[in-house]
């Protein structure tokens, strides 16, 4: 990888050169100027999924040079580095090879000279007889019932996937039901515990490291609780399964490993889901379903690793992202699914995307000298029109947003998908056009106002437009589309953090907090007055143990 600042790149300089000439650019004099844009400006992949970009601040000369910038940092031999598994995870000496666990074509991956393939697909096989005995009802309880529920005890990437990816593909689902619990909060496993029944429940234990506080202070309490009412401490291996990298921790805490599901150093948290972590995935939808999860991220690898950067779909969202984020100082964009079952799509690549690239040293260890990821956030529509979006479209702030949606609802009842997507058609066609004065003062006064009001009025009523949106509509959310749109959101990620010349695959960020918390936890327990941090610190906790009593 060629670790350059980004900034001091030619293709920088002409951007930059580029966007003082262009700034002022609208939407609508680009679509008026061309009537094709629409045509030039969008791609269909695999007859599938329409991506519509042409509502963007963009013009061919904008996109020419983001693919210059592209060449000129070496986008071209990251990719290679990543599929073919080098240490591009440098700060912790790791490959980071999501791909080779959606690698459909076997094709060898080595990590240090050794095929990962033969181990990927030994767990894949190890999932699946697993999922088909819970599922089928082979597999019983410590009292020879059949398992009904499913309790993912995990956090960030060892929950955040799985529920995301169930929620959204919940027309394929099972009989099994799914609970989900990551909060250290007792609340979370206490509300949980309430809705299951020992004798038929099997916990998850998801943790890449199995150390995570929160995950195992959870699995602690849950298998406390079974042992309690199931009065043998034997019973476990029935109701009790692992899915880590840590071998030694789960056989410590009381896991037999044969009910454990390996992965590995080489996959992130954030990009787990395809690995055994997805296990509640394939146990809510069926291994199959699993599979063409795994088949539809795997093609859009193919797509990404071997297309021109021009039809490049992740590659064109990426640059597309950078240009708002790096030249119109955009600081955050909204992810906006018109699918209800999409509900947690963007809680997911607030992860994704921000424990990535959320970095200001770059790859030579030096502090940046430009922004990186940008704030990640969104809730399905149409409730965030009933929200945030009056921000959106009146508000001070650029904010660009991607729209997503399926053409074919899995619930046809009435005209709710019309509705629904009249409503997602609008809100891209407003937020770039808007309404101009002219015609507020015309719709004011067919409305029989006075002079005088539609002087008064017109200006709150006026809708600059020029805010920008991608447009992603979907045949119907099945799991191929999923795990095509999941990647393409993970390649537009690791694209950017390429260019900022960052290393996207750490996230030291969150260790501070961690070990902080480690600090204070013991001081929480005695009853001494706290003095050692600051006096805001120091404050909170003594209130919280004079309260507390
Ligand atoms: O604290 C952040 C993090 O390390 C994430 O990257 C990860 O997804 C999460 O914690 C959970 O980690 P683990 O799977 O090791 O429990």
């Amino acid at each position: 990888m060629k670790n350059i600042n980004p900034t001091q790149t030619k293709a920088w300089k002409a951007l930059e050169a580029h966007f003082a000439a262009n700034k002022d650019r609208q939407l609508s004099e680009l679509f008026a100027a061309d009537p094709a844009r629409f045509d030039k400006f969008s791609t269909t992949y695999k007859d599938n999924i329409l991506v519509d970009y042409s509502k963007n601040l963009i013009t061919d000369e904008t996109l020419a040079l983001l693919f210059d910038l592209a060449h000129e940092v070496d986008l071209r031999s990251a990719i290679d580095a990543m599929f073919n598994g080098e240490k591009i995870n440098q700060t912790e000496g790791r490959a980071v090879l999501h791909t080779a666990l959606r690698n459909r074509s076997n094709r060898p991956v080595l990590v240090d000279g050794k095929d990962v393939m033969p181990e990927v697909n030994a767990v894949l096989a190890k999932i699946k007889t697993f999922c088909d005995s819970v599922i089928s009802g082979e597999w019983k309880g410590y009292t020879g019932k059949a398992i009904q529920h499913v309790v993912n005890i995990g956090i960030g990437g060892s929950d955040l996937g799985p529920v995301m990816i169930t929620e959204a593909l919940r027309p394929f689902k099972n009989h099994l039901q799914m609970h989900f619990v990551s909060n250290v909060d007792g609340t979370h496993i206490a509300e949980t515990l309430k809705n299951v029944d020992p004798e038929t429940t099997l916990f998850l234990v998801a943790s890449k490291t199995f150390t995570t506080q929160e995950t195992m202070t959870n699995a602690l309490s849950a298998r406390d609780w079974f042992v309690n009412i199931a009065g043998d401490q034997a019973h476990v291996a029935k109701h009790f399964a692992a899915l880590s990298t840590n071998t030694k921790a789960v056989a410590e805490f009381g896991i037999d490993t044969a009910n454990m599901f390996e992965f590995w150093d080489w996959v992130g948290g954030r990009y787990s889901s395809w690995s055994a972590i997805g296990m509640p995935i394939a146990l809510s939808l069926g291994f199959e379903n699993f599979e063409a999860l795994l088949e539809g991220a795997f093609e859009m690898d193919t797509h990404f690793a071997t297309t021109t950067y021009e039809q490049n779909i992740p590659v064109l969202l990426a640059l597309i992202g950078l240009w708002y984020n790096n030249f119109y100082e955009a600081e955050s964009e909204a992810i906006l699914p018109y699918d209800q079952y999409m509900h947690r799509f963007a809680a997911y690549f607030q992860q994704g995307n921000m424990e990535s690239n959320g970095k200001y040293v770059d790859r030579n260890g030096n502090k940046v000298d430009y922004q990186t990821g940008p704030i990640i956030w969104g809730e399905p529509g149409t409730n965030g029109q009933h929200a945030f979006y009056q921000l959106i479209h009146q508000g001070t702030k650029l904010i660009p947003c991607d729209f997503l949606a399926p053409a074919i609802t899995h619930n046809p009842i009435g005209d709710h998908h019309p509705k629904l997507l009249a409503n997602f058609f609008a809100q891209t066609e407003a937020l770039a056009f808007g309404k101009s004065k002219e015609a507020v003062e015309a719709e004011f006064l067919a409305a029989g106002k006075t002079l005088e009001q539609v002087k008064n009025l017109v200006p709150f009523k006026v809708f600059e437009g020029n805010r920008p949106t991608n447009s992603i509509l979907f045949k119907q959310m099945t799991p191929k589309t999923l795990g095509a749109l999941i990647a393409m959101y993970e390649h537009k990620i690791f694209v950017q953090g390429i260019i900022w010349n960052i290393f996207s695959f750490d996230q030291w960020g969150v260790e501070l907090g961690k070990q902080l918390a480690n600090k204070i936890l013991p001081e929480l327990n005695s009853d001494a007055a706290v003095t050692s941090h600051d006096s805001s610190t120091n404050g909170l906790i003594n209130t919280w143990k004079a309260w507390k009593a």
